[in-house]
């Protein structure tokens, strides 16, 4: 079954030049965990507002838990949770208060959301400073609080908009843990992050966005195989200028390191001449993070093209 179905969906905010969502086509399953993964001012803030009913599409459909998001809005909100981006906790209530007043306010009866609350806390190691007051406490554990604050709704499904920014590895593991066993549960989980690993490890399925664009989609596994004349990475340390490296594939250098985007036949011709020059080289298949690189990366090319 799906949990949510876009087609078409277009936002053009007022006096914006371009659109930020372009014509969007979405499907994600009941009962995944969905990525959505972009640049900065893709368009994935302002797909997670329309389908949390916050804002209105200029033109298309987006079904949600089989209510329209836009006539029948009303309704799904009592079904949905939202984390929004950059949410931020409020002084002077505690992390427990936060949570509860999340839960009450849609609705729970109190001795069930006091229970769900402390649940939520210890879910995400909160109870040591469940009851000091929030100002106090560091970003990442404010952070914490906030997806806390989602954790234990009753809500079908939840959308969480970049869950993880600002924690610290270990607290991202948390996280993820505490996503993977609401899952488990049958509840959906739509996130954006800027973690490729976090993706890689979390989605059952992702898209990538490009200038409100859907420009892959899939698993993680097949979002990398969809790539395959450029499924092996070649780091270079030395030896090499970026030209040369051209000849054997997509080059992406950053601080005077190169990277070769290539083929297997591209990573063995590159690799026998490495062996020739003595040059050290390293050969691995390519992450979701060289994948992003690569497709989004090619898409700001072509625009430098354009003018
Ligand atoms: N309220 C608004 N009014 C006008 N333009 C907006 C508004 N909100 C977002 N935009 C524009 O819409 C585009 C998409 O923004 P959006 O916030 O959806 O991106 P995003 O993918 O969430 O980016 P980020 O990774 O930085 O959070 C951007 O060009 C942004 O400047
Ligand atoms: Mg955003």
């Amino acid at each position: 079954m799906l949990a949510l179905q876009a087609r078409a969906l277009s936002k053009t905010y007022r006096k914006a030049k371009r659109p930020a969502l372009d014509g969007v086509d979405l499907d994600v399953a009941s009962g995944q965990i969905f990525t959505m993964l972009g640049r900065n001012g893709a368009g994935k803030t302002t797909f997670l507002r329309i389908a949390s009913t916050q804002l209105l599409p200029s033109s298309g459909s987006i079904t949600v838990l089989g209510l329209d998001a836009v006539k029948q809005a009303k309704e799904l909100r009592e079904k949905i949770a939202m984390t929004p981006q950059e949410a931020e906790t409020v002084y002077p209530l505690t992390p427990r208060d936060h949570v509860l007043l999340s839960l009450r306010m849609r609705g729970m009866e109190k001795a069930e959301a006091e229970k769900r609350a402390q649940r939520a806390l210890d879910d995400l190691e909160l109870s040591d400073v469940a009851d000091t007051n929030s100002d106090w406490l560091s970003g990442g554990l404010k952070q914490r609080v906030i997806v806390a604050m989602a954790l234990r709704t009753d809500a079908e499904l939840i959308y969480l908009d970049e869950p993880s920014i600002g924690l610290d590895p270990l607290s991202r593991r948390k996280v993820w843990d505490q996503l993977t066993l609401l899952k488990k549960t049958g509840k959906t989980i739509i996130l954006t992050t800027h973690y490729m690993d976090e993706a890689e490890a979390l989605s059952d399925n992702l898209v990538i966005i490009d200038k409100g664009k859907v420009v892959a989609s899939g698993t993680p596994r097949s979002v990398k195989a969809a790539v395959t004349s450029r499924a092996t990475r070649v780091d270079v340390f030395d030896k090499f200028t970026q030209n040369e490296l051209e000849a054997y594939g997509h080059v992406v250098s950053i601080a005077g390191r190169h990277r070769v985007l290539t083929d297997a036949d591209g990573a063995r011709k590159l690799g026998d001449t490495a062996v020739e020059r003595g040059a050290s080289i390293a050969i691995a298949p390519v992450t979701l993070d060289d994948v992003f690189v690569d497709i989004v990366g090619e898409s700001e090319k072509e625009e430098e093209h354009e003018g």
